[in-house]
């Protein structure tokens, strides 16, 4: 009895350190949806290609941040990027976020799309 205690102990204590881990691993598609709803879309578009239709928004592919650094970055942008408060995009919604933009592919060489080298 007391060994399934200690072992249900011991499951439950690496559960709990390993539930922050897999919450900042983010989910793309959540992600995706989020990026979308909350306007990221508008500046950056859809593909994270960046653009100057609104404001002149950097590419975001590859982007170099981990999920603490992007929520820093969202909670207080640079230059003509608006805030985003926690209310708006939680943590955990930047997470997902970033799982988006890091399984972007980015420019594609149009050698290999086929229907363009018919
Ligand atoms: C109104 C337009 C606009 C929206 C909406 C917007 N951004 Fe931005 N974003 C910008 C601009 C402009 C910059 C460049 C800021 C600067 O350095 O002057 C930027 C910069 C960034 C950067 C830094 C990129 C780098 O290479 O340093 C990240 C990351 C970023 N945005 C992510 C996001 C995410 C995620 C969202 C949605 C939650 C979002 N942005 C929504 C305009 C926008």
């Amino acid at each position: 009895m007391k060994f399934i205690r200690h072992t249900l102990l011991a499951a439950g204590c690496l559960l709990g350190a390993l539930a922050p881990a897999l919450a900042q691993q983010g989910d793309a598609t959540k992600g995706r949806a989020k990026f979308i709803a909350v306007g990221c879309f508008e500046c950056h578009g859809r593909s994270g290609q960046g653009g100057a239709l609104n404001y002149n928004a950097p590419a975001l592919v590859g982007l170099p941040m981990n999920a603490e650094a992007l929520a820093a970055f969202v909670r207080n942008p640079a230059g003509d990027m608006p805030p985003y408060a926690a209310a708006v995009l939680s943590d955990a919604d930047v997470a997902d976020v970033l799982a988006f933009i890091k399984s972007l592919p980015g420019r594609v060489d149009p050698k290999t799309i086929p229907l363009l080298n018919q």
